[in-house]
């Protein structure tokens, strides 16, 4: 099929290299100059497993890249809308881009196509696009609007676009049901999974994807309903670390314990400094503020944002109480993305952390393995901080040592080498990523989220002590 999908950030990007590797033509179009003539030259804008394999392997191909949405909507008969939708000063969702595009793309809408929304929208979005393209002159005959939102993750993205737990599609027309099966055919049928050349996946879907159609209110409320219930479950489970370190024990024992009962399930419930990323915070405000707009107070949401914001001054506090005063103490932070797996820096809470840390007078000395150029583009220059060039150059001279990004690179480090790079013995990690027996024995001073604060079990050398 011809396809348009307009924006080449994290989903757009990953949509048009996932749709030619399904055999599809397709032209990502973005209005951003440089990042386009970027990806025609070859280069791969983003830090995503598989990407510049996939790229190299369409690019020019079965994939072009351009800043002219008209050619791209005139030339296609389906056009998915991957543009940014961030928060607004009002919590709101800013859909400005997305109107944009919609006007854009009326011109183009001669004959049928399918105009799809795949970023992330409050519901009624879809009757709002139909209603803009109408106001520009389409004729309703030529045109469905559809909602396909993306479940994808940075860091797995190709694999998650390729092996989905589901695809939704929300349409209203048997017309456009029609278009989007012929869209996703080869995930739907199972025929992707048997080609010599398919990218390598988690479980076999042999037998093919699962497919749900529903209308497009449905899909949009899925999508920022499963948003806030990830978030709600992190902030649930951050919650109870909170009691844990009260009544003195162990979250991650507790969080096994609840997810080993199939109804609840494992996944996102670990304690730490709460959740980040460009899309929980937006997606959990916006959904509230739609919620609020059609007349229900979802007060339960305020309650997860507020948990979220009090696991950062939680983390911030136990650095406190691990150094006594802070202005002045040299601080090594580990990580910088807002996960592991990305150099996506965007509502990082490392990223908040350190900004926390250099205002109260600390000298910071950051890593991240992918997130280094985003994060000295966007910090402002501070004089009291320093990229470092691996995890023990971070170390180096450090009166304590954070971890704020789960980064599974972090929790093999040689601990005893990395705590003789160290002026103080003590490490602070807001993800859990180590065993508390594991740093006792290693000669730490380790807090962390929800357990307790482990002493070593060595003893200190006397050139540590007090410096
Ligand atoms: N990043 C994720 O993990 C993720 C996952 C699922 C859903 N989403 C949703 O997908 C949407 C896109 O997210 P993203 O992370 O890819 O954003 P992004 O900021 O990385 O990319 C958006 C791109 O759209 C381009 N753009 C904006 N207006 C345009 C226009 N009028 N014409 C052409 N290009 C335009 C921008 O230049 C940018 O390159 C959001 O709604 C987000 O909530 C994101």
């Amino acid at each position: 099929m011809r396809i348009a999908v307009v924006g080449s950030g994290y989903v757009g990007l990953i949509a048009a290299v996932c749709f030619a590797e399904l055999g599809h033509a397709v032209i990502c179009v973005d209005n951003d100059t440089e990042k386009v003539a970027a990806l025609q030259a070859g280069q791969v804008p983003i830090f995503e497993e598989r990407l510049p394999e996939l790229l190299a392997r369409h690019r020019g191909e079965g994939l072009q890249f351009s800043t002219d949405l008209h050619l791209a909507a005139r030339q296609s008969e389906v056009i998915f809308i991957a543009v940014g939708t961030p928060q607004a000063a009002n919590g709101e969702a800013d859909l400005s881009y997305v109107e944009a595009c919609a006007r854009e793309i009326t011109a183009e809408l001669d004959e049928y196509k399918v105009v799809v929304e795949k970023s992330t929208v409050p519901v009624l979005t879809n009757q709002w696009i139909r209603r803009t393209l109408r106001f520009n002159g389409a004729i309703d005959e030529n045109y469905d609007v559809v909602s396909n939102p993306e479940f994808l993750r940075e860091g797995t993205a190709i694999e998650d676009f390729l092996y989905p737990d589901r695809i939704v599609v929300g349409a209203d027309s048997e017309r456009a049901r029609a278009v989007l099966r012929r869209v996703y055919q080869p995930l739907i049928d199972g025929s992707y999974y048997s080609l010599p050349s398919c990218v390598p996946g988690p479980r076999d879907l042999t037998s093919g994807a699962r497919y749900m159609e529903t209308s497009a209110r449905s899909a949009e409320l899925i999508k920022h309903a499963s948003n806030a219930f990830l978030a709600l479950k992190i902030s649930f489970i951050n919650a109870v670390s909170n009691i844990c370190e009260l009544v003195g024990t162990d979250v991650q024992e507790v969080s096994a314990g609840i997810g080993a009962d199939f109804r609840i399930g494992s996944r996102f419930l670990n304690a730490g400094i709460g959740y980040g990323g460009s899309c929980f915070p937006k997606d959990v405000r916006a959904f509230y503020k739609i919620a609020e707009s059609v007349g229900y107070d979802f007060d339960l949401l305020q309650a997860v944002e507020e948990i979220n914001e009090a696991q950062k001054l939680s983390f911030l506090k136990k650095v406190r109480a691990a150094l006594w005063t802070l202005k002045g103490k040299r601080i090594g932070v580990l990580g910088l993305a807002f996960k592991g797996g990305t150099d996506d820096i965007r509502e990082s809470p490392a990223i908040s952390i350190v900004q926390s840390l250099l205002a109260e007078g600390c000298i910071v000395s950051a890593y991240d393995p992918a997130a280094m150029e985003k994060a000295r583009q966007t910090m402002a220059d501070h004089e009291n901080l320093r990229f470092a060039c691996d995890e023990f150059d971070a170390a180096r001279g450090a009166h304590a040592l954070l971890v704020v990004t789960e980064w599974p690179q972090f929790a093999g480090l040689d601990l005893q080498r990395l705590r003789q790079t160290m002026l103080y013995p003590v490490m602070i990690d807001g993800r859990n990523l180590f065993d508390l027996n594991q740093m006792a024995s290693a000669g730490f001073h380790y807090y962390s989220m929800g357990r307790p604060v482990t002493e070593p079990k060595l003893a200190p050398r006397m050139d540590m002590e007090y410096k």
